[in-house]
């Protein structure tokens, strides 16, 4: 059967770090409803551009279009043994909508890993990222720098800061995330699915506890 892991946690914790190491070593498909969006504005679709009006003030984009968009991309071939999911849900909606999607596949979300952190750690981590154009690459000016400053070391493509990691903007994201997002804390806890991570360790460190998890 296929394996989906949801990956749960504050912005800037390090969701798409850690997602892009383990579809790598568990060779799952990484699917980020952020990136997603991002790409979509990148091609100026019409969904790109009604996500940037809800990213650019830090809200969420309305369930129905995110949900279909998912929906969409794990009915894609490299979907098939499973995915991590990261971003996505990110509402109560959201996560019914997942256990029904995914039991028409005749699967189930199998594990949760809860990645925490202080606010004044994710700010820190969120400003000073730098993110690859081409294929959305993770840097930290401070805790992983590129080799080259503004190039990424993977594809060589430019570096770049995105819209939505200004002071404002995260801080509004911060709170839509104890608003809208932590509910989903308890809704898989219930289900025994939740795992929880100190997201404040290094990244090696986080990544050995969510491989330790994974195997569970
Ligand atoms: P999205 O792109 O998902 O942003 P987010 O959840 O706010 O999370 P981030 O991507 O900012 O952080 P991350 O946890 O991935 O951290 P990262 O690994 O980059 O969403 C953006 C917007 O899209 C939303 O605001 C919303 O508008 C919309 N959206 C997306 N999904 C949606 C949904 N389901 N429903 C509705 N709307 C949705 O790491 C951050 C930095 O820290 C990096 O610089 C990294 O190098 C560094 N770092 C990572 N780990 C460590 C570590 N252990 N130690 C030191 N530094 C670290
Ligand atoms: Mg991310």
């Amino acid at each position: 059967m296929a394996t989906f892991i949801v990956l749960l946690g504050p912005p800037g914790v390090g969701k798409g770090t850690q997602a892009k190491i383990l579809a790598e070593t568990t060779k799952l498909a990484h699917v980020s409803s952020g990136d997603l969006f991002r790409e979509n504005l990148k091609n100026q679709t019409e969904l790109g551009k009604l996500a940037k009006s809800f990213m650019d003030k830090g809200e969420l984009v309305p369930d129905g279009v995110t949900i279909s968009m998912i929906r969409d991309r794990i009915s894609r071939p490299d979907c098939e043994a499973g995915a991590i999911l990261d971003g996505f849900p990110r509402t109560p909606a959201q996560a019914d909508a997942l256990e029904t999607m995914l039991s028409e596949f005749g699967s189930h979300v199998d594990v949760v890993p809860y990645i925490t952190g202080d606010e004044s750690v994710l700010i820190e981590r969120v400003s000073g990222r730098w993110t690859c154009r081409a294929e959305g690459h993770i840097y930290h000016q401070k805790f992983s720098p590129p080799k080259k400053a503004g190039v990424c070391d993977i594809d060589g493509s430019e570096l770049y800061q995105r819209d939505d990691d200004k002071i404002e903007t995260v801080t509004k994201r911060i709170h839509v995330y104890l608003e809208q997002t932590i509910p989903l804390v308890e809704y898989y806890r219930k289900d025994g699915k939740l795992v929880e991570i100190d997201g404040m360790q290094t990244v090696e460190q986080v990544t050995k506890e969510l491989l330790v998890a994974l195997k569970k």
